[in-house]
């Protein structure tokens, strides 16, 4: 129970790796507010079901409005913030594409969700972490963005941003006692992924034939990583990306 007392806001907590990781954050004691655009409250409810502290603010984490009432409705519930997983994306509804037919478009969309949501999610939960002198941010990222996989221009540099952004994040943070780390997950079969038959079937044998470890990548995986950087063991470390992969990319 290394989170015991703590509050985390996982942003596109209601599935996939963020309900994962809303579970294994909740089982470490942690009470957590899931902040997504569809279906939040019904896995907060799956949540409060086990016994555990969960409530949901319905969030489209682009929206500026949106993200500084997902921080007032943890305040209100909770009554204080000390995790953001900063983890909605587009990702598992895309569509492979060669780069010279995505348009202008698809980079926004891209980039207002996965770059600039994140900024903004980083920007609400601010005076919450500046007043405790404490705040743990974990930005999920890809291992794609070290590698380079084609067919998603625009994803890929987004997830390459965000690892960029942890690093100046945590440079300006540690002042006020704020650590940013990023975690960069494999291919995995989450609950968007198993939606996308094209993607799965696209990438699923050719991640698990360059990988170290020979299986498919589950939710399960990652959360591991996500609780050690949002607990006491990680209380030294900051601005790192963690790839989480079974073994495809040495980072
Ligand atoms: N699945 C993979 O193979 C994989 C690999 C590397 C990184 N990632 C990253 O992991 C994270 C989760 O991926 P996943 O596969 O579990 O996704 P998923 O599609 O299973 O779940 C995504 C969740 O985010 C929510 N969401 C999407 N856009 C949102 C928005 N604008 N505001 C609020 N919520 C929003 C969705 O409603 C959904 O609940 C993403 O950041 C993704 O880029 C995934």
């Amino acid at each position: 129970m290394d989170l015991a007392g703590k509050v985390a806001v996982v942003t596109g907590g209601a599935m996939g790796i963020g309900f994962s990781a809303c579970e294994a954050l909740a089982a470490q004691g942690a009470a957590i507010l899931i902040a997504d655009m569809k279906d939040g409250a019904a896995a907060a409810k799956r949540l409060r079901d086990r016994g555990y502290k969960a409530a949901h603010a319905d969030t489209d984490v682009s929206s500026e409005s949106d993200t500084q009432h997902m921080a007032e409705v943890a305040m209100k519930e909770f009554g204080r913030i000390d995790i953001l997983l900063n983890n909605a994306a587009i990702y598992s509804t895309l569509s492979l594409k060669p780069f010279e037919e995505l348009g202008v478009s698809d980079w926004r969309k891209m980039l207002d969700v996965n770059v600039i949501g994140q900024f903004l999610c980083c920007k609400a939960v601010l005076p919450a972490f500046k007043a405790q002198k404490a705040g743990r941010i974990i930005n999920i990222s890809s291992g794609v963005a070290f590698k380079g996989n084609p067919g998603m221009l625009h994803y890929v540099a987004s997830k390459g941003a965000i690892v960029s952004m942890t690093r100046t994040l945590a440079t300006e943070l540690g002042e006020h006692g704020i650590l940013v780390n990023s975690v960069a997950p494999g291919f995995t079969l989450s609950d968007g992924v198993h939606k996308n038959p094209e993607l799965a079937s696209t990438v699923s044998g050719f991640s698990v034939r360059n990988r170290a470890l020979k299986r498919d990548m589950l939710p399960a995986d990652i959360v591991g990583a996500v609780c050690f950087f949002a607990g006491p063991h990680a209380a030294f470390i900051t601005g790192q990306t963690l790839v989480v992969d079974g073994g495809a990319y040495y980072h």
